[in-house]
């Protein structure tokens, strides 16, 4: 009876801005693209917010995969682009439930990037606890726009982007297993990033710090992890491993930091502060990302697909970053084989932790549904992906001028609900958006279709999913 993942859905908005534009307009050719090796940067339409990122990406979930609803026991949602400081994520995803299934436990979880992993730990405990009794399944709901200052670092607002993901959790999940023992974690109080101003939707970074914090972070969560694995080993024992990306350099940097760490053991059973990167030179550092290039490129890069063409979505980071991986994973070739995979999330403030799943290539139940297979799995990421390609691109002015209107354009007076052409070209078809914020900041969601387009649960130009039996106990 493993506790595990039985689906995932991830979401993006339909704009997107192209790094090289970017670079261009802010007069430094190569330092996004080269530098941080990024390519494009999702952007958050005007009349979309966390909450209906996070209403869309449940119920395509719900809709791709038949769920029913009354199987549903908890929601835990993450967010740190808060759209209210009381009422929760999970209360507004209700409106998915109402009419069919009212008992379902769950609110929502705050740090930074890390809430989305607080809430997957969350969830697993409670499928696995007795507390879950009649054996039903828990959601985690991750959505985010990754906003930065119009008027601050052009260096950290090219590091934006925007999404939102949907994990399905469970008993008895057939492909992707948790390993209780592998499990690390490390948290500390530092200011790196932060959002201390309630009127103000932009954080405050200490840019540097929040390089420090996170390698401080990614040692100390090893070194824990590493007295769990096979010889003492991350890299022995794991076949990919992902980290959280805010971009797509520092996850090279972070394996190359592993690998250093790992062939010297010089983790190993220590404390680590702030003197440690004292000893990671860019010379150091320079050297050993040329040392563990080509395991980069085999067993970390296939999970950057949305980091490098969306950007960091902050919560949903790192669980785009499994449905990219899953979406590029070479077929297995024997029923037995399995792959393990470490994913390492961090979150500023600073909670972070590192822990491993198995992806099993033979479904570990006998009478699961074909639309839980492994093989329909990667079928649908694969599908998310090609989304990617029907973005609309914005300008760099465009970026610009959207963002400066970021501290007001949700509250009532300014916001006006969009026009039908304004929903074309920017919300994909089965999007929610944001219909009305009446006088009392009350907000209304409403499903945008478009009558021709297919849309994210169901496209007419690619292939079916295997018909999902209403998924019962
Ligand atoms: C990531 C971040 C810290 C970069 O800061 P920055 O001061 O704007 O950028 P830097 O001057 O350090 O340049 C970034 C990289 O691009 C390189 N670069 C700069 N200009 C370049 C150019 N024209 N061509 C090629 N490379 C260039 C730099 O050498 C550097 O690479 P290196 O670190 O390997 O030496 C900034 O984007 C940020 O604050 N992001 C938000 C917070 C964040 O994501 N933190 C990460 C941990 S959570």
């Amino acid at each position: 009876m493993s506790v595990g993942i039985w689906a995932i859905e991830c979401y993006f908005p339909k704009l997107y801005v192209e790094q090289t534009d970017l670079e261009r307009h802010d007069d430094c050719v190569g330092k996004y693209t080269k530098g941080l090796g990024l390519r494009q940067m999702g952007v958050c339409s005007a009349y979309e917010d966390t909450a209906s990122q996070a209403l869309t990406v449940t119920k395509t979930l719900l809709t791709k995969y038949n769920i029913d609803k009354t199987r549903i026991g908890r929601i835990d949602c993450a967010t740190e682009s808060l759209i209210d400081k009381s009422k929760s994520i999970k209360s507004i995803l209700m409106q998915l439930f109402e009419s069919e299934n009212t008992n379902i436990e769950g609110a929502d979880n705050i740090n930074a990037c890390y809430g989305g992993t607080a809430a997957l730990f969350n969830a697993l405990s409670w499928a696995d606890s007795s507390f879950n009794y009649d054996d039903k399944l828990a959601l985690v709901v991750a959505s985010d726009a990754a906003v930065y200052d119009p008027n601050g670092s052009p260096g950290a607002r090219a590091t934006g982007g925007a999404g939102a993901i949907a994990i399905l959790v469970g008993r008895n999940a057939p492909h992707i297993t948790m390993n209780p023992r592998w499990r690390a974690s490390y948290s500390k109080n530092v200011w790196d990033f932060y959002k201390p101003d309630m009127s103000c939707p932009f954080p405050t970074v200490d840019a540097p710090a929040t390089l420090t914090c996170y390698m401080q972070a990614l040692d100390n969560c090893c070194g824990q992890l590493a007295p769990a694995t096979e010889n003492g080993s991350i890299l022995n024992t794991f076949d990919y491993l992902i980290f959280h990306s805010p971009f797509y350099k520092i996850v090279e940097k972070s394996f190359a930091r592993l690998y250093k760490n790992e062939i010297t053991k010089s983790y190993i059973n220590k404390t680590f502060d702030e003197n440690n990167n004292n000893e990671w030179t860019k010379a150091i550092e320079k050297e050993w990302m040329g040392v563990a290039r080509q395991d980069f490129e085999t067993r970390v890069h296939p999970s950057l697909t949305f980091s490098q063409r969306i950007g960091n979505m902050y919560t949903p980071s790192i669980y785009s970053s499994l449905v990219s991986l899953i979406a590029n994973l070479p077929d297995m070739e024997n029923p037995d084989d399995t792959k393990n995979v470490s994913l390492f999330s961090y979150g500023s403030g600073l909670i972070s932790s590192i822990f491993g799943i198995t992806i099993h290539n033979t479904g570990q139940v006998s009478d699961c549904d074909d639309c839980f297979s492994l093989e329909n799995l990667k079928s649908n990421f694969k599908q998310i992906l090609t989304r990617l390609d029907q973005r609309n691109k914005v300008t760099p002015q465009q970026f610009l001028s959207q963002i400066a209107t970021e501290r007001t354009r949700h509250r009532p007076k300014e916001y006006s609900k969009p026009s039908e052409q304004q929903m074309k070209e920017t919300l994909f078809s089965d999007t929610y958006y944001l219909s009305d914020i009446d006088d009392k900041f009350r907000r209304t969601y409403g499903l945008y279709t478009e009558t021709v387009e297919s849309g994210l649960g169901d496209s007419s130009s690619e292939p079916k999913s295997p018909e999902c039996k209403k998924h019962r106990k």
